[in-house]
């Protein structure tokens, strides 16, 4: 009972404010408008992305997430903006689009969220043409020995508060496991972000 009310009334507010802070939008906006031709933006949440999205390169966006809370924030936006995006209400482990038939994937902080990310990956790399490209900008494991022991200690406790995240994933090997390319890594800790949560992967990937 007290964790459905958190799940649906709670959470969404704070993870639409936890990512909306300036250091994440300066992060977003390195990447999103790198999107181009037909988008799948995995985990879309409330939308965060959607104003950063450069629509004179883009033909379609789907946004995909399970969250149905979070996704009515994200309509509201696309609605504000006279964005037309077409949601997909479900995880990225089964993706209910074809094979062979997304440019872009834009992931961003979802990674931490997934249950099994290299099952979604497996899935993302079957929608994806095989001259796409994900685009992600995700936070993860710190190459600090203190932070990441303090990542690795917090992170049951982080998980259940914050929809099932984690603070010490390894984003790039996760990634590249999962078969794809790593282009352009470029990683650092945010600005006045806590830095068991604000250490920042972002680049591209290809098959
Ligand atoms: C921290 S939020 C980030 C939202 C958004 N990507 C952003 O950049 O603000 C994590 C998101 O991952 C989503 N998520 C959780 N499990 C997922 C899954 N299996 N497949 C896709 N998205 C998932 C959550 O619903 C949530 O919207």
């Amino acid at each position: 009972m007290i964790k459905n009310t958190y799940e649906k009334y709670v959470l969404p507010k704070l993870l639409d404010t936890c990512c909306s802070t300036k250091p994440i939008n300066y992060q977003r906006e390195k990447v999103v408008p790198n999107a181009s031709g037909t988008v799948l933006e995995i985990g879309i949440g409330s939308g965060l992305n959607i104003p950063f999205y450069n629509l004179s390169k883009i033909n379609k966006i789907y946004g995909l997430d399970p969250s149905t809370q979070l996704c009515k924030k994200a309509i509201k936006k696309a609605e504000e903006m006279s964005i037309n995006i077409d949601f997909l209400f479900e995880g990225a482990e089964e993706i209910k689009l074809k094979s062979n038939s997304i440019d872009t994937v834009v992931i961003t902080y979802t990674l931490c969220s997934i249950p099994n990310p290299m099952d979604a990956l497996k899935e993302i790399k079957r929608v994806m043409r095989p001259d796409a490209n994900i685009l992600f900008c995700e936070h993860g494991i710190a190459p600090d020995i203190k932070v990441s022991k303090w990542q690795n200690r917090i992170n049951p406790i982080w998980g259940k508060l914050f929809g099932g995240c984690n603070i010490n994933r390894d984003i790039p090997s996760i990634i590249s496991n999962s078969g794809f390319k790593v282009h352009n890594l470029n990683q650092m800790y945010l600005p006045s972000t806590p830095k068991i949560v604000g250490y920042n992967y972002w680049g591209s990937a290809s098959i």
